[in-house]
């Protein structure tokens, strides 16, 4: 007796697409009565460098903030998978808080505290590892930075580029599956600057992890970012989001121009 079989229906179906680990709606970002971008709207996917570029002054840093739970929207919503990030309760907000490391465009390293201790804090603030596991993890995160050497040093006796590359071991420490860097390689001199960028794609390439990065670096925005979100200073909105190389031929007009000579002010941007 023949049976009946089962269609493939499973294998003839499209590959389902990745859900956003972040997703941003119709978020508007004010101080006070102040608007600095409204309408924002956005996916963060799984995997991917997402940069962010804009105008000096546009709301990049702001926006990194709402990301991360220490802004609330004037509207909208920041939701991570389905939760919404500022509708969530203290303890939730907190799990939701250790799913993503954060660099600041300062640096901000504790000066009081070695780069070791500097690394090892959030492991002794959020897990229950002993000193010993604390300790070996800071050292293989700054091996991984290229700061092998640098467990016992004081803050203040590193460089530029490798107090960015501390505060990224930093940000690593709980291994994250997302990263948020503000402005990684402002301020580093090109062979700085192009070692985070390998550091980034190591990082997306070989850990996974998502990279939301601020940057107005055109070098680095090439080179490492799979989208590029761009906010307008002057409509106060974005006005695109795609790849870097395509929006650089077939984006708006500021945002080509932007990324075809590295205009970092609204001026220059309208211009
Ligand atoms: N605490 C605050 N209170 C009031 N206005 C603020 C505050 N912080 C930032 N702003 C304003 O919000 C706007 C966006 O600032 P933000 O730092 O997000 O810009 P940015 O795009 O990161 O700039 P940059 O490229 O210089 O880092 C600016 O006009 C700034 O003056
Ligand atoms: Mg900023």
């Amino acid at each position: 007796m023949e049976t009946l079989q089962e269609p493939a229906v499973a294998s003839a179906a499209a590959p389902a697409l990745a859900e956003p680990l972040v997703s941003v709606r119709k978020l508007t970002m004010a101080f006070g009565p102040q608007v600095i971008q409204r309408d924002l709207d956005f996916d963060i996917l799984p995997g991917e460098v997402l940069a962010i570029a804009g105008g000096s002054g546009c709301g990049k840093s702001t926006l990194l903030r709402h990301l991360i739970g220490l802004q609330a929207p004037a509207a909208g919503q920041v939701l991570y998978g389905d939760r919404d990030l500022y509708a969530a309760d203290a303890a939730e907000q907190r799990k939701l808080m250790q799913t993503f490391g954060v660099t600041f465009q300062a640096g901000a390293l504790w000066s009081s505290m070695t780069v070791g201790e500097n690394v090892m804090l959030p492991m002794q603030l959020f897990t229950d590892m002993g000193p010993e596991q604390c300790e070996h993890e800071a050292r293989f995160k700054l091996a991984l930075v290229g700061l092998g050497g640098s467990f016992d040093a004081e803050p203040a006796t590193l460089s530029g580029g490798m107090k960015k590359r501390a505060a990224i071991a930093r940000a690593l420490a709980l291994n994250p599956p997302l990263v948020f860097l503000d402005e990684p390689s402002a301020g580093l001199d090109p062979l700085a600057s192009a070692h985070l960028d390998e550091l980034i794609l190591h990082l997306r390439n070989n850990l996974n992890t998502t990279v939301v990065m601020v940057s107005h670096e055109l070098e680095s925005i090439f080179t490492v970012a799979d989208r590029l979100l761009f906010l307008d200073a002057e409509s106060k909105t974005m006005t695109a989001l795609g790849p870097p190389h395509e929006l650089r031929h077939s984006g708006p007009e500021g945002v080509q121009t932007f990324l075809r000579r590295g205009a970092t002010t609204a001026q220059e941007i309208t211009a």
